[in-house]
């Protein structure tokens, strides 16, 4: 069984907070999968191409690499670049292709070949590390995850509605639940937590407790 701290669960549930405080806490390293989709939406972006332009040969001409837990692009940080709602309305949309998923996979396995670590995702627990040590499935209402996306910065348009941001969201969700290849699922043996009313560290001691008793 591999090391791993497999969080998944659909977009706004709150999996990157909890992830982050919970490596921190534990003294793991986080990864954070969603980038990596991410960065190949945010490449095409750069070179003034579509997803739908995405190629195999494309793919092998980026280098992605994780230092410190921080995924570099080609050398760069794409940092805030990345946070988009565009990038990440792209990131789901090149997501679905076959030969993508298939590339990106060996990256984050890669980023679990020392100690520790926590990756979060949609299919880590059922796909990446189906022999993940520890697999929790974050979830809330399209309603509380929808108000979080908005009193956060960054990812929705200025001057976006609850509605707007609802409708956004539901949106990824569809495209990320209902694709063929490795679809948002939780993993049968995951553990499900509803945030919804809950605080980031009152995940984070619900998993801690989940974590020392798996290891
Ligand atoms: O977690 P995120 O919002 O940064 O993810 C962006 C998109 O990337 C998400 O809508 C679907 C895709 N994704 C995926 O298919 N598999 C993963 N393990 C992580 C993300």
């Amino acid at each position: 069984m591999s090391t791993v701290v497999a969080i998944d669960g659909p977009a706004g549930a709150g999996k990157s907070t909890v992830a982050r405080l919970l490596a921190e806490k534990m003294n793991f390293t986080y990864v954070n999968t969603g980038s990596l989709y991410r960065a190949v939406a945010w490449a095409l972006k750069e070179a003034g191409l579509a997803v739908d332009d995405v190629t195999q040969e494309f793919l092998d001409k980026l280098v992605l690499e994780y230092k410190n837990g921080i995924l570099l692009v080609n050398g760069v940080d794409p940092g805030a670049g990345l946070r988009t709602a565009d990038i990440a309305s792209g990131a789901s949309l090149v997501s679905k292709k076959d030969f993508v998923r298939s590339h990106l996979l060996p990256v984050q396995r890669d980023a679990a070949d020392k100690g520790w670590i926590v990756m979060e995702g949609r299919d880590i627990g059922t796909v990446v590390f189906p022999d993940a040590r520890c697999k929790f499935f974050i979830t809330a209402s399209l309603e509380a995850r929808a108000k979080r996306r908005l009193a956060q910065a960054g990812e929705v348009a200025s001057g976006a509605t609850l509605e707007e941001v609802k409708k956004e969201i539901a949106k990824r969700d569809e495209q990320d639940s209902k694709r063929e290849l490795a679809p948002l699922r939780a993993a049968d043996d995951a553990v499900v937590i509803d945030t919804g009313d809950m605080t980031p560290d009152e995940v984070v001691c619900a998993m801690e407790k989940v974590i020392s008793a798996a290891m």
